[in-house]
């Protein structure tokens, strides 16, 4: 049998908390021996990295939705040849920071070109390799934008209206997708939270786990989950 990997990306407005719970997952699963790849959608290759570049400096500033959501998908069909589906084949854990439903949520639900075309047009340019699971931080557009400050970017630096859709089309997105996706309220703290992911992942594989991999693994994160509530119990009373 080939082996498969798993596919986890991680979802939500700004300053949701993406990048840390990404790191966070990562350092946990590494520390149990299991072969993790973490990524960030745009970022993790060369074409990625311009983009960043670009949005940062604000140089694709005047460009329409569709123009910025064409940008994204083919950074993403890069990332997903040169080092998603690689690591897939060899049964890696593969976590992505931002994905797919960052360009439905922003350039569709937010920028006005049509989610539900969008949602199709992205997911055929990568060949469908979707996510086994997508983990949506949820959190009011003014706390995140609390935690980070004023806008950075080109797109931090959009009207709340903006931000707020982008907020809504991600909650639409989860209900319409529940098999795939896993809301977590991102006003927890970021100890709490990291024990929700690993507790959420480990529910969705033991219930869909279908073949000895799924089972397996679902029980190594229901384990990481336990480990990490007793290190956070202890410490919480001073003895950890
Ligand atoms: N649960 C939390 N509670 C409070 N602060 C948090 C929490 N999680 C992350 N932070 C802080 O909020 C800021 C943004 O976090 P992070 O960069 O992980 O978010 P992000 O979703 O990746 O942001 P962006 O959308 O800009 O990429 C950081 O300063 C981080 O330390
Ligand atoms: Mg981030």
């Amino acid at each position: 049998m080939s082996k498969t990997g798993l596919f986890i990306t991680f979802e939500g407005p700004e300053g949701s908390g993406k990048s840390t719970q990404a790191q966070l997952l990562s350092d946990s699963l590494r520390k149990v021996g299991t072969e993790t790849l973490l990524l960030q959608d745009p970022g993790s290759t060369k074409l990625g990295k311009q983009l960043r570049e670009w949005l940062l400096r604000g140089e694709i500033g005047n460009c329409t939705p569709m123009t910025e959501a064409f940008l994204f998908i083919a950074s993403r069909t890069a990332l997903v040849q040169e080092h998603i589906v690689p690591a897939m084949k060899k049964g890696a854990v593969v976590i992505c920071d931002r994905f797919h439903d960052s360009t439905v949520a922003y350039q569709g639900f937010a920028g006005g070109v049509d989610p539900k075309w969008l949602d199709k047009v992205g997911r055929m340019a990568i060949g469908n390799v979707m996510p086994d699971m997508t983990i949506v931080l949820d959190l009011p557009v003014t706390e995140g934008f609390n935690r980070i400050g004023a806008g950075r970017d080109n797109i931090e630096r959009r009207a709340l209206d903006f931000h707020k859709r982008v907020r809504q089309g991600y909650l639409d997105l989860a209900e319409s997708q529940k098999q795939r996706f896993i809301t977590i309220d991102a006003r927890l703290d970021v100890a709490d939270i990291h024990i929700e992911v690993l507790r959420r992942i480990s529910h969705k594989l033991m219930r869909s786990g279908n073949s000895v991999e799924a089972i397996s693994r679902g029980a190594m994160f229901r384990e990481l989950a336990k480990a990490s509530t007793n290190s956070r119990n202890s410490s919480a009373h001073g003895v950890g």
